[in-house]
């Protein structure tokens, strides 16, 4: 099968240039290991693991094996007023995972869902303790929390928020975003050192303007990953956690792309020692094979809630999904921390950012139009200056000649961003730093 013999008519793709995508469409048909098998047959080098999804690496026997047997098991079971077996123990292993005393799983299906999610904890448990005027969020410019209308309020993603902003959500204010182009344009494996108390404006101007007395939670990726991997200087998550402490308010790490061992630990939570109330996960967590997502929150948040006197029938916390806590995803959540734990994947990450940080600052620092690198983790990124064609068409330029030489590389406006599997082999990140580089020059 070639992609000629592709009907493309009925398909709306998401976050996907459509016309453009139809003068050469790009369909995958396979995946094994590091690699996608294309509709024409050709091999691609996954860069990016899929959307920052596939950690375990694609086609894990063990994983399909444990859907196939769930799938003959337990297909599915109402997720309301019931549990299943399968959901308890994937709620068990998440809250062992866990730092700190997050130990409360609540399940949906995707980030965006858990953002959501994590928000109305947020209402329900000020409002348990009597508190119920803390109806403000904060998020941060050029964050990203998913599409739903909570999470893209709270997120600062201009293009997500040039069609709905009339519709976006009211009392949510953002904290400016983290980086410093002039003196922490390139960052190998360490936290830039602000000279600059970044926070000073939430305590002096975000939250004097609100009253902090308003204010239900801050909600943050420790890293931000899909603006493009820009990272936070050093102490400013430990700045967070002691002014939301100071002011009874609840912080929220959107763990959605960090969590499940990105950073070479369990959580970003973990790699910087700071334990937010409500945890948001999803892609890692089921490797992206089935779908999940899901908010994991401190006793105190969920005992809270739990402890509004209600008669037996009344439901405590009104919100949940048909597919909240299915047996095949939770089937599926299962095998992965099995394998990411038998095959010391979290260790095998921390290995490898290093490599893949040195790589690509040793072949890409000072091309063309390169403004910025930042690695920390097993990710790093490679900043553009934008073309005169406008923002965003440089990096989709670079993307699509990785692409024609056999790599995914993800483009976040003129970011290009490699974020492999944890299995990843050195010569394959050398192919894929390599091909970058190429493709910077050939399209500079
Ligand atoms: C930090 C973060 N939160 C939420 C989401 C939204 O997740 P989903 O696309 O599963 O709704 C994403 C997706 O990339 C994300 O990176």
């Amino acid at each position: 099968m070639g992609h000629s013999d592709i009907k493309l008519d009925n398909l709306w793709l998401p976050f996907t240039p459509n016309k453009d995508f139809h003068q050469s469409p790009r369909v995958f048909t396979g995946a094994d290991g590091m690699y996608f098998t294309t509709a024409d047959g050709s091999k691609v080098l996954d860069g990016v693991s899929s959307l920052w999804c596939v950690g375990a690496g694609h086609n894990r026997r063990e994983i399909n094996e444990a859907i196939y047997k769930q799938l003959q098991t337990l297909d599915y079971s109402t997720a309301f007023q019931f549990g299943n077996d399968r959901a308890f123990e994937a709620a068990q292993m998440i809250a062992a995972l866990s730092p700190g005393d997050l130990n409360k799983v609540f399940f949906c299906t995707s980030g965006s869902e858990a953002a959501d999610t994590a928000m109305k904890m947020a209402l329900a448990y000020h409002r348990a303790r009597g508190q119920g005027q803390r109806g403000v969020f904060i998020g941060r410019e050029r964050g990203y929390h998913g599409v739903g209308f909570g999470g893209m309020s709270v997120g600062g993603i201009g293009g997500n928020r040039k069609l709905f902003g009339s519709a976006m959500l009211p009392h949510v204010d953002h904290l400016r975003f983290i980086h410093d182009p002039v003196n922490h344009a390139y960052i190998n494996s360490e936290l830039p050192v602000f000279a600059e108390d970044w926070l000073l404006e939430l305590e002096q101007r975000l939250l004097p303007l609100h009253d902090p007395s308003n204010v239900a939670a801050i909600i943050v990726e420790p890293v931000a990953g899909s603006a493009g991997w820009y990272l936070p200087p050093k102490g400013y998550l430990q700045r967070l956690r002691e002014i939301c402490d100071k002011h009874g308010i609840l912080l929220i790490f959107d763990e959605v792309i960090t969590g499940f061992g990105r950073m070479g630990k369990p959580f970003a939570a973990d790699y910087f020692g700071v334990v937010p109330d409500m945890l948001n996960f999803a892609k890692c967590v089921t490797n992206g094979v089935v779908p999940m997502g899901g908010v994991v929150c401190r006793a105190h948040v969920h005992d809270a809630i739990m402890s509004v006197p209600t008669p037996a029938h009344v439901i405590e916390f009104s919100h949940g999904y048909t597919y909240s806590g299915h047996p095949v995803a939770c089937a599926a959540a299962v095998a992965t921390m099995k394998l990411l734990a038998d095959e010391k994947l979290f260790e095998r990450a921390a290995a490898m950012g290093p490599v893949l940080g040195n790589a690509v600052h040793a072949a890409i620092k000072g091309l063309p139009h390169v403004i910025s690198i930042r690695a920390l983790g097993l990710a790093a990124a490679v900043e553009l200056s934008p073309s005169d064609k406008g923002v965003g068409a440089r990096g989709y330029a670079v993307f699509l000649e990785c692409l024609k030489h056999g790599v995914l590389v993800r483009s976040a406006g003129d970011n290009l961003v490699l974020a492999p599997a944890y299995v990843v082999e050195k010569p394959q990140i050398e192919q894929m730093v390599d091909v970058l580089a190429q493709a910077i020059k050939r399209v500079a």
